[in-house]
């Protein structure tokens, strides 16, 4: 968290009760440590896949299926679809258990299998990508994600700054110095790549926003 822990208690407050299953999903989340994204970032996934009537979204890590009810529920709303890619049978199991419930197994397919291989065999192209899988692998996610992202499509990723040890000067134990390099590499990157228009935000673990350019 890059402000007071108060402020975003406060912000989260302003989003307003999460239905049951999403709050039974973070109290599951918060108990087995499985690292679901923020309220406040499920929020704005929602908000984006809205404000651009997204109808082809992917997303790359899909847990239990927490963000992805938030990208479900809005996909529900613009007519879309979400394609979600986890390599964790057991969690996948559990996310197609959770889509059910939230009533959106039609609008979410749950694809099981290492994103890497999967991602080079996918046809659509997407309007919303959202990543969030292993941080030690997100260069090369992008690299094959570029093919896939839409003209003007947009690409969100979760956890760029990572508790805040992407920031140069930060000090953070030695064993996080592979992940926390190739984030830096990965936002970098992205920020210099003149096919996309980049902004980072900093609130949950820090989130890139990014639009691909019209052609
Ligand atoms: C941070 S969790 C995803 C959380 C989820 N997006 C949410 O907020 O509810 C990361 C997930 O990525 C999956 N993962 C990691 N590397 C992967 C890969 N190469 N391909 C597919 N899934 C991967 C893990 O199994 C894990 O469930």
């Amino acid at each position: 968290m890059f402000y007071p822990f108060e402020m975003e208690r406060y912000l989260e407050t302003l989003l307003g009760e999460r239905d049951p299953l999403l709050q039974e999903m973070e109290q599951q989340a918060l108990k087995e440590t499985i690292p679901v994204v923020t309220p406040m970032v499920g929020n704005f996934l929602n908000l984006l896949v809205h404000m651009g009537k997204a109808q082809a979204i992917l997303e790359i890590g899909t847990a239990i299926g927490y963000s992805t009810i938030w990208l479900g529920r809005a996909a529900e709303s613009t007519g879309g679809h979400v394609t979600t890619i986890d390599m964790n049978k057991d969690r996948r199991a559990r996310a197609l258990k959770y889509f059910e419930r939230a009533g959106l197994q039609n609008c979410i397919t749950a694809l099981e299998g290492d994103a890497r291989k999967i991602l080079p065999t996918l046809e659509t192209k997407f309007d919303f990508v959202f990543i969030d899988a292993a941080k030690g692998e997100y260069l090369e996610y992008l690299n094959l994600i570029y093919p896939l992202i839409a003209p003007e499509g947009v690409m969100v990723v979760d956890n760029v700054l990572f508790r805040g040890w992407v920031v140069p000067g930060s000090i953070f134990p030695p064993k996080y110095d592979r992940m926390v390099n190739g984030l830096r590499q990965f936002i970098q990157d992205l920020s210099q790549n003149p096919d996309f228009t980049t902004t980072v935000l900093p609130f949950g673990d820090g989130v890139s926003v990014s639009q691909r350019l019209k052609v």
